[in-house]
């Protein structure tokens, strides 16, 4: 399998990047094909020019490369923490440039655009693991956990992936060592069961 793997985190020394490392380790160990980006790394322009809204664009290099790269996926895992409830910006920004008209859905021909979409990606399967500071409890019943919609819904939905997975680890604050072990354990348990060795 093609896997690609999104990580949306400024600090390399943060959990979110030990999970990212976890993702790619386990799928490589799986024999798969991965394709890992660090978006602050790579520094990512997360700003769409107006150019580029227009189905058919002519699109930067760099650009068009990470839009091959999704529309060829067959899995692709995000990490990132949640803030305010959303993406880090970045992680915003590259769902606005990548997952565009041709790529990840499109209208029907008679369609000026109010229509039901259809999903494009090939991708099968979409693992979003994310980290927080609040309780679960709490975000359920004060925030009503956005990321779950969008990233579901408004997000893997429109696309057309048919499986998104999503865990939420936290609190990540106050958590201690053997709790983030765990976690990591966890991480690669999920990654096994979404993306597993193609001879298993
Ligand atoms: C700009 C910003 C906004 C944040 N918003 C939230 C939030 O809405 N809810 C929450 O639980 N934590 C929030 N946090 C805390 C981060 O989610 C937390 O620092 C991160 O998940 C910890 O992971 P790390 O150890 O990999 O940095 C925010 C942090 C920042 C910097």
């Amino acid at each position: 399998m093609k896997c690609s793997v999104i990580l949306a985190h400024p600090h390399p020394g943060s959990f979110n990047h030990a999970i990212a490392e976890m993702v790619t380790g386990t799928l490589r160990q799986n024999g798969h094909e991965v394709c890992f980006h660090d978006l602050y790394a790579e520094g990512f322009d997360p700003v769409l020019p107006r150019d580029e809204i227009p189905r058919g664009a002519v699109l930067p290099d760099n650009i068009a490369r990470y839009c091959a790269e999704i529309a060829a996926a067959d899995g692709i895992t995000f990490v990132h923490p949640d803030w305010w409830g959303m993406p880090p910006a970045i992680l915003k920004g590259f769902i606005d440039r990548i997952f565009r008209p041709g790529i990840a859905y499109r209208f029907q021909e008679d369609d000026s655009g109010e229509g039901i979409p259809i999903g494009l990606l090939r991708a099968k399967a979409v693992l979003v693991l994310n980290t927080s500071n609040t309780p679960s409890c709490r975000e359920q019943e004060v925030f009503g956990d956005p990321l779950e919609r969008l990233w579901k819904d408004c997000i893997c939905g429109f696309s057309g992936v048919p499986l998104c997975h999503r865990r939420m680890f936290g609190v990540i604050v106050t958590s201690r060592s053997e709790q983030r072990i765990q976690w990591l354990e966890e991480v690669q348990e999920l990654v096994n069961d979404l993306f597993p060795s193609d001879t298993s």
